[in-house]
């Protein structure tokens, strides 16, 4: 890349810091332009493409915080950078949690910009993935839960161990497979992700290991199987607890031996894959009960990480409403919640956690008048309404159990309510078909 085509975006109230700034960042080959306010420094960045911004914290129309925030969702390449007073730790560390890339503090010093601007764009400079697919994996929430998960996503990628993933319908446990890869060494290779529910326990031998040309009907060639796809990457085996008896052997040895055999090969080829594996189900309970093998339980589950449900972080509604919101209102009017709207989201059940925040969203902007969602166009099931509130006594029983109780009544009432179709009661639920059997099955609904 040609390093004059490098641009910055300076963003200061101050038109001279501005020019001071932008007057040593020229004296590093580097184009810049200028903002004084946050609506100016959006306008710029949705016009005009940038290596890198940096910003002030206070401006007069917001904080740079905001800015962070703003530039994390929607150019989540682009390396942000703070100016903070100096002496201002809180300010600092607020905005790294945000997402800045680091900051300087004032008056800044030549050294440490220089420093700042080439770590920044050597940071940038090879974009690995995509925009779209970054945008799509960040987890959001500020949640005491969700910033342990996302240390523990930190340092999880760092190591090679398998991980298992557990956690309700729809809290994130693909999203946070996928970080880990993403922040792994792994990540230039494959993220595979594999849905053992999904595939006919005839085909899975060849679909995992692949197969020779003319072993079997059908194989008119050589095929590579999802070890192969997957080779020095990361294997993500998805709801896991389906594997059937046979394959749960096989690939057992697969992981031991580090080699898979193809269908009708003479020999082995070796494979390089990390395993991350995840179910909504009960696997040390399926253990117990003799349907799933203890000896690949242990394999897959060195460190378990358990995703919370939504209602465990109520806290984290509201940005997660924002970045949902955000997302649907791209090229739109920008939506807002009334009061009452969040009120009703933080009293509700959510038995398909952020999947179904993310539906009745969907749906709430398709239905509200204008650009101001109110409680009522969120739809809300009856059952899950109020229900984290109404009869809980603190202390009176152990959450898991009452939760439990709030997500089978609106199982039963979605299933009324669509005259026991499945289908549409897990589109009601924001929930998969697939999760709904589970659950039903989980609670004995029939
Ligand atoms: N913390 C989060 N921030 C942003 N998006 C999230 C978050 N958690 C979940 N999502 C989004 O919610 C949806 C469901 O997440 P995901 O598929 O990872 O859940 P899951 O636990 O695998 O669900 P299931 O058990 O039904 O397979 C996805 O669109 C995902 O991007
Ligand atoms: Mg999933």
């Amino acid at each position: 890349m040609n390093k004059t085509s490098q641009q910055v975006l300076v963003i200061d109230d101050e038109p001279d810091i501005r020019e001071l700034l932008s007057m040593t960042l020229a004296r590093m080959n580097l184009a810049t332009k200028e903002a004084g306010t946050v609506k100016q420094a959006k306008n710029l960045l949705k016009d005009e493409k940038f290596d890198l911004c940096l910003t002030d914290m206070r401006l007069p129309d917001g904080s740079g915080i905001d800015l962070v925030r703003f530039a994390q969702e929607k150019y989540p390449h682009l390396p942000i950078a703070v100016i903070t007073a100096f002496g201002n730790v809180e300010s600092a560390v607020e905005a790294l949690k945000a997402g800045a890339f680091d900051f300087v503090s004032k008056p800044v010093q030549l050294d440490d910009l220089r420093n700042l601007v080439a770590a920044a764009l050597k940071a940038s400079s090879p974009v690995h993935d995509d925009k779209e697919r970054r945008h799509r994996h960040m987890l959001i929430g500020d949640s005491p839960a969700m910033q342990g998960i996302r240390g523990k996503i930190g340092k999880l990628a760092r190591s090679q161990a398998p991980i298992y993933i557990s956690g309700d319908s729809g809290t994130g446990k693909e999203l946070v497979a996928r970080l880990i890869h993403d922040q792994s060494a792994r990540s230039q290779a494959p993220f595979v992700p594999v849905n053992c529910g999904a595939i006919p326990s005839e085909l899975m031998e060849s679909e995992f290991f692949g197969h020779k040309k003319g072993s079997f009907t059908g194989a008119t060639a050589d095929k590579p199987g999802l070890f192969q796809a997957a080779d020095g990457g990361t294997l993500f085996l998805d709801e896991v607890a389906e594997l059937p008896m046979h394959m749960q052997v096989k690939l057992l040895r697969a992981i031991q031996e580090k080699a898979v055999r193809p269908v009708g090969a003479q020999t082995e080829v070796l494979i390089n894959v990390r395993f991350l594996s995840a179910t909504q189900r009960n696997l040390s309970g399926l253990v117990a009960k003799g349907n799933f093998r203890e000896d690949l339980y242990y394999r897959i589950n060195v460190i378990e990480l358990r995703v919370p449900s939504l209602r465990e972080r109520v806290g984290d509604i509201p940005l997660l409403v924002e970045h949902f919101l955000r997302r649907l209102d791209e090229h739109g009017p920008h939506y807002v919640l009334t009061q009452d709207a969040y009120a009703a989201l933080n009293a509700y059940a959510f038995p398909g956690n952020v999947r179904e925040l993310e539906n009745i969203l969907q749906r709430a902007v398709a239905l509200c008048d204008g650009e101001s969602i109110a409680a009522d166009d969120l739809g809300l099931t009856h059952a899950n309404r109020g229900a984290a509130q109404s009869s809980f006594v603190p202390g009176g029983e152990p959450l898991e159990g009452y939760l439990a109780r709030i997500e089978k009544q609106a199982l039963i009432d979605a299933l009324n309510h669509t005259r026991q179709n499945k289908t549409a009661a897990a589109k009601l639920l924001g929930m998969s078909f697939r999760s709904l059997r589970y659950k039903l099955d989980k609670f004995g609904i029939d």
